[in-house]
């Protein structure tokens, strides 16, 4: 029988670095320079949605992202694909009449079709959520027995930062010793319940996709900026034990201090790289200096700022007044001007849009 199609779907949030993964001492393998920490997205927010399904009427392998067709030969995706399918095991649905061994998922074909339920070209990190939902969907779809662990270093084959996606709550990418990678991999720090006041709100400063790609800048930075060798072996170690620390505990005052600190030497090195790679913006420059003098303004730090490879704002703050007033602050201070389009995205308690 040709005419049957097996399909599974899944859903992975992107996530946010709070100690930054930036520089691969491998780039094949994609294996980092240092540990990182994020925190993963509420589900209903900035979440990628992708079906797999195989049918041995499809004749190749085909991708869709948000409904136009996309090309798989990427040596990332390509890599994906294999670890997957090499690790396939025996299946069998006897109602359906559908029988695949193990050595019969090479000759399969799949198709892929993924969304994101947030703009892709608003430059906010896509490809974490995209690769762990696709490593995960082709996990289930071809009955792969490997644990979480596993599937996250097969996620950090498709981009780095994806194998944060694999768990919810805080999450640690352990770098790894091992030159095979087996030991680069995604850990549950605490789950999702563990520090649910937390709301975070991304604004989005500018949709404009990044001139400079996080490939390419990792590159330029290892082979160019002392500050990134400094920083991997000197600085993030012991902020790594702080941070897991001040999650731990839930101490928003050391993780706030932790977050911006880390962003703003992530920024440095990008500076301290030639030629210079600038991320933010004045906008975001703008951000920083008024989310600081709230900080210094208060007793304690009221919020906590983090930026990626790109111009936009993400905001934690420690419960929901602290992010409603966050929210109407922001909206005075930075008005939606025709260049500065700040939209805010609310993560975790969305009634505060409204
Ligand atoms: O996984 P990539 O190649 O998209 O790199 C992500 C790098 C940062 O977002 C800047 C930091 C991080 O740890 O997510």
């Amino acid at each position: 029988k040709k005419n049957w199609v097996l399909m599974v779907t899944a859903q992975s949030p992107t996530n946010i670095a709070v100690i930054k993964y930036w520089g691969k001492r491998d780039e094949t393998l994609i294996l980092p320079v240092n540990d990182s920490i994020s925190v993963t997205l509420d589900p209903e927010h900035l979440c990628t949605t992708t079906t797999v399904a195989v049918s041995p009427s499809f004749n190749k392998d085909l991708m869709w992202l948000n409904g136009k067709e996309f090309s798989l030969a990427g040596a990332r995706y390509q890599r994906c694909l294999s670890e997957i399918r090499g690790r396939a095991s025996d299946f069998e649905d006897e109602e359906k009449g559908i029988c695949i061994k193990k050595g019969d998922w090479e000759k399969l074909n799949v198709h892929i079709a993924s969304y994101n339920n947030f703009p892709t070209a608003a430059g906010l990190a896509s490809s974490a959520a995209g690769f762990a939902c696709l490593v995960f969907a082709l996990a289930k779809l071809m009955n792969v027995k490997e644990d979480c662990g596993t599937l996250s270093a097969i996620a950090r084959q498709g981009s780095g930062s994806a194998c944060r996606s694999l768990y919810g709550g805080f999450v640690k990418w352990d770098m790894g010793k091992d030159l095979s990678g087996n030991d680069s991999v995604a850990v549950q720090l605490a789950d999702e319940a563990h520090w649910d006041d937390l709301v975070i709100i991304i604004a989005v400063v500018s949709s404009r996709q990044k001139e400079t790609s996080s490939t390419a800048g990792m590159r330029d930075s290892v082979e160019t900026s002392p500050l990134l060798s400094y920083r991997s072996k000197e600085v993030v170690p012991k902020r790594i034990v702080q941070m897991e620390e001040a999650i731990k505990t839930r101490d928003f005052p050391t993780f706030s201090k932790l977050a911006c600190t880390d962003s703003n030497q992530f920024h440095a090195v990008c500076l301290d790289t030639r030629p210079p790679i600038f991320y933010m913006n004045d906008t975001s420059h703008r951000i920083i200096s008024y989310m600081e003098k709230w900080n210094r303004f208060e007793v304690t730090p009221q919020v906590a700022y983090t930026f990626d490879a790109g111009p936009n704002a993400v905001l934690i703050a420690p419960n929901r007044k602290v992010a409603t007033l966050l929210l109407q602050k922001l909206l005075f201070y930075f008005p939606p001007t025709p260049d500065t389009e700040l939209n805010s995205y609310v993560i975790g308690d969305k009634s505060i849009l409204k």
